[in-house]
């Protein structure tokens, strides 16, 4: 990878990364080869043994568990921060979930149990992650988390999810005008489809792939790299101007009728 800018002296969190083909992961690795330091989260303890090698890898040295329907462990992650940075420069929010059935099963039939936790860990966790960044973002900052097209767009097998990642959005612009007085700027990156476990939830994922790939020439060439790039890019200074807004990685994928 070679260096576009340097993010030396950048601290931040990133909450996302399960494997080696998370897309949090590629943010991490692009952010590190530019010179920042990392926080890593992990779900829980069966998680762990998969992200620890990444985390060493990201030379992270704070390195919590973090299930954000767990009360308090979010909350321990930032005092972790504040204790050992005093600071913090920027935030991925790269998680989301929704329980099978209501991913596979049309909305209209989504239950509020379901719809309420999908939101909880998608979406709101975005808004208890900023209120708590908010006060270490002393110098600004830069947060981001990741959606879909599908927000937009009704795209087959998407379901609950669509809603969800559509609040995300709205959620984001909103924090966006709220923290820029602070010179916080918040932004959604939506990828294309990539092959991870999350997409592996989504029916026919492999169908989607195909679509992207019969429309942009090399579909098949983007990677969570490509989205690490991007972020890093948010996380610089050279994107102060940049908030409020969601930028597609996909090739122009989007951009197709
Ligand atoms: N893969 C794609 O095609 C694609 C496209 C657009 C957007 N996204 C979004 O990218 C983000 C990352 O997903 P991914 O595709 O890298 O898959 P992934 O499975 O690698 O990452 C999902 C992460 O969510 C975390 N998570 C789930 N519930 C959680 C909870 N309660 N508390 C804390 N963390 C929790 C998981 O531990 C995992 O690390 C998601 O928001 C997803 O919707 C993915």
């Amino acid at each position: 990878m070679s260096e576009l800018f340097s993010l030396k002296g950048k601290k931040g969190l990133i909450v996302g990364i399960a494997n080696e083909g998370s897309i949090a992961y590629g943010c991490g690795k692009q952010l590190k080869s530019l010179g920042a330091e990392i926080a890593v989260t992990y779900l829980n303890e069966k998680a762990e043994k998969y992200v620890k090698p990444l985390a060493d890898e990201l030379d992270a040295k704070i390195f919590m568990p973090c299930n954000v329907q767990k009360e308090g462990e979010l909350e321990a992650v930032f005092a972790e921060i504040e204790k050992q940075w005093g600071k913090l420069d920027f935030l991925i929010h790269s998680i989301a979930f929704a329980s099978m059935d209501d991913l596979h099963g049309r909305l209209t039939d989504c239950s509020l149990d379901g719809f309420l936790m999908s939101m909880d860990v998608s979406c709101h966790s975005l808004l208890r992650m900023t209120k708590l960044a908010e006060p270490l973002m002393k110098d600004g900052g830069s947060i981001m988390s990741m959606t879909y097209l599908g927000s937009d767009r009704v795209i087959k097998n998407y379901n609950a999810m669509g809603p969800v990642k559509a609040a995300l959005e709205s959620s984001s612009r909103y924090l966006a005008a709220e923290l820029a007085e602070s010179n916080i700027r918040v932004n959604c990156i939506s990828p294309g489809p990539l092959p991870t476990r999350a997409a592996s939830g989504i029916k026919d994922f492999d169908e989607l792939i195909d679509l992207a790939c019969s429309k942009v020439p090399n579909y098949n060439s983007i990677t969570i790299d490509d989205v690490g790039a991007l972020s890093a890019f948010l996380v610089s200074d050279a994107s102060k101007a940049l908030s409020g807004y969601v930028y597609y990685v996909d090739g122009g994928f989007s951009t197709y009728g």
